[in-house]
């Protein structure tokens, strides 16, 4: 037999994913802390080694040459790294093999928040998100609702509207400790 052996769930990296926004690095560092595991921010990273700003990377180097470097970044924490709490920028899991890897290898956690609630914070967030510049407020929409198939393809949704970071890291939390319970008891 050649399959290969499954990751104990308890072990596997838990990954946030969500529209831009959303707060997946705030309540990704607040589940982290309450699990006392280590927390890692895919743009932030790509950010640090680059020691550009994604904004000026878009700029500089084109949004193919982020959409290559935030794939292997991701790939490379999915396959060689448990236990970690990690946050993935809101356009990555456009790729196939992103998808792919995170499904087979960690918890897949969706924050969806509605429309309704997003479209109150999109002035704050359109600066440095390269991909909501020169875009009118339907077009903004439009992608929202094009993502939210693609988030669709996870192991488990939380709904955010009205909860505050706090809120949504305990509700995680607690889900997370019935689920490592059910599925692998100590
Ligand atoms: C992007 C989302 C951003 C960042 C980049 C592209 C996207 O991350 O990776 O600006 O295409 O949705 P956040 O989801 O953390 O804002």
């Amino acid at each position: 037999m050649n399959a290969k052996r499954a990751i104990p769930v308890r072990e596997r990296n838990i990954v946030l994913i969500g529209f831009m926004g959303v707060g997946k690095t705030t309540i990704g560092q607040l589940v982290a802390k309450k699990l006392y595991r280590d927390f890692i921010d895919i743009d932030q990273e790509i950010e640090k080694d680059f020691n550009m700003s994604i904004p000026e990377m878009f700029e500089e180097k084109g949004e193919d040459f982020f959409r290559k470097t935030e794939k292997e970044y991701i790939l490379d924490i999915c396959r060689h790294k448990r236990f970690k709490i990690v946050s993935l920028g809101g356009g990555s899991f456009k790729q196939e093999e992103i998808r792919k890897c995170c499904l087979e290898n960690c918890l897949v956690l969706h924050l969806d928040l509605s429309w309704e609630n997003w479209k109150q914070r999109a002035d704050l967030l359109i600066e440095s998100r390269p991909v909501l510049h020169n875009r009118s407020m339907d077009e903004m929409e439009q992608l929202f609702n094009e993502r939210k198939v693609i988030y669709d393809k996870h192991n488990s949704k939380v709904a955010t509207d009205n909860l505050s970071p706090e809120e949504v890291a305990d509700y995680i939390v607690e889900t997370l400790k019935i689920g490592w319970d059910l599925y692998q008891p100590m």
